[in-house]
């Protein structure tokens, strides 16, 4: 159990950071998704968060930064191009995975020699870390704070629905509202010449390209375990088709001019791929939440962020 802090005054982020220093796990609000942070230097929270997750202990994990300083003293021979990165989409939804310094140990790399860094763009994840940071602290580790292989929350309710039955007491969800961009970072492999994208989020292949004026090659190193790459993965309890053939009583999620077919439940209808992205785990949530043994998704068309919402959705259905 642990309770749902909704005023985040600076006092409570004080007092979060506190208790992450202290050994303490605290879910906060990121622009992406909720994520279950620990403190990334902590193996025994580290350890617990994992537990709370359900997750395997290989895995690794995002290491959350405040501000720049923090890279120096978690990565090194960093490229370039992966500054630029940096300059033009921190803080913001990328996670760049660099060479690890001897600080990122093996319980946060998942035993490889790289390490994931990101600064989210959420005025309450920032002032969080800002605030670890005066505490002595280096980053705080956190995936996203869902049970292993479930749906993303982007409230901090969803993350007291998937999490309170494992958290503890001392542990704090902070609820800084509904997510805004809704699905999970663009993570880049920044450990060779060019950059290779290795899940695809709001930061797309052609931002890279314009940021860094090199191009975004295919991944060659299959080996990098990154765990949405599992199949089944993003998940809700309900069936997943990836067509818009709802029957009566069955969920539908598509594009707004797309009509809903008699007697199907519509769980959202948005009006633009940044709406799509950011309603789609809750509208997954929300199809369980109704006991729906089914939903139908009609997948948005185009590039850009549509990228993202496909890889999603086909994980959710298994075809991933
Ligand atoms: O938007 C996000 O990235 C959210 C928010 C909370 O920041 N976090 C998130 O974390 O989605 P998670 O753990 O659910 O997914 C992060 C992915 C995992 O698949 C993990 O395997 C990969 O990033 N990853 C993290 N560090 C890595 C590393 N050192 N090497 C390879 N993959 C890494
Ligand atoms: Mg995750």
């Amino acid at each position: 159990m642990a309770s749902i802090i909704s005023q985040c005054s600076l006092d409570v982020l004080r007092q979060a950071a506190e208790n992450l220093k202290t050994g303490g796990l605290v879910a906060f609000p990121t622009e992406t998704v909720y994520g279950i942070g620990a403190d990334a230097e902590n193996s025994e929270a580290i350890t617990r968060m994992y537990a709370v997750k359900g997750r395997p202990a290989d895995h690794p994990v995002i290491v959350h930064i405040a501000d720049l300083d923090a890279v120096d003293y978690w990565a090194k021979e960093i490229p370039d191009y992966a500054i630029a990165l940096m300059r033009d989409f921190w803080p913001g939804p990328m996670t760049l995975l660099l060479q690890r310094t001897d600080k990122a140990q093996d319980f946060v790399t998942g035993n490889q020699e790289i390490v994931g860094l990101r600064m989210p763009a959420h005025t309450l994840a920032l002032n969080l870390l800002g605030e670890f940071k005066k505490l002595g602290g280096n980053g705080v580790a956190a995936p996203s704070a869902n049970r292993y292989g479930a749906v993303s929350p982007t409230t901090a309710e969803a993350v007291s629905a998937e999490l309170k039955d494992y958290l503890e007491p001392r542990d704090q969800i902070l609820d800084g509202g509904p997510s805004l961009v809704g699905v999970e970072s663009t993570i880049i492999d920044c450990t060779k010449d060019n950059p290779s994208i290795l899940r695809p989020g709001a930061v797309t292949a052609e931002m890279i390209e314009e940021s860094t004026g090199i191009i975004v090659v295919e991944p060659d190193d299959k080996k990098v375990r990154v765990s949405g790459s599992h199949k089944q993965h993003y998940a809700p309890q309900a069936k997943v088709y990836v067509d818009g053939a709802a029957k009566s009583g069955e969920g539908l999620i598509a594009m707004s001019d797309i009509e809903t077919p008699s007697g199907a439940v519509r769980l959202s209808a948005p009006r633009s791929i940044e709406e799509y992205a950011r309603t789609l785990y809750s509208a997954l949530r929300g199809g369980d939440k109704e006991g729906l043994g089914v939903i139908h998704i009609v997948p948005p068309q185009g590039e850009g962020l549509a990228v993202a919402i496909r890889d999603r959705i086909n994980r959710a259905a298994s075809l991933g």
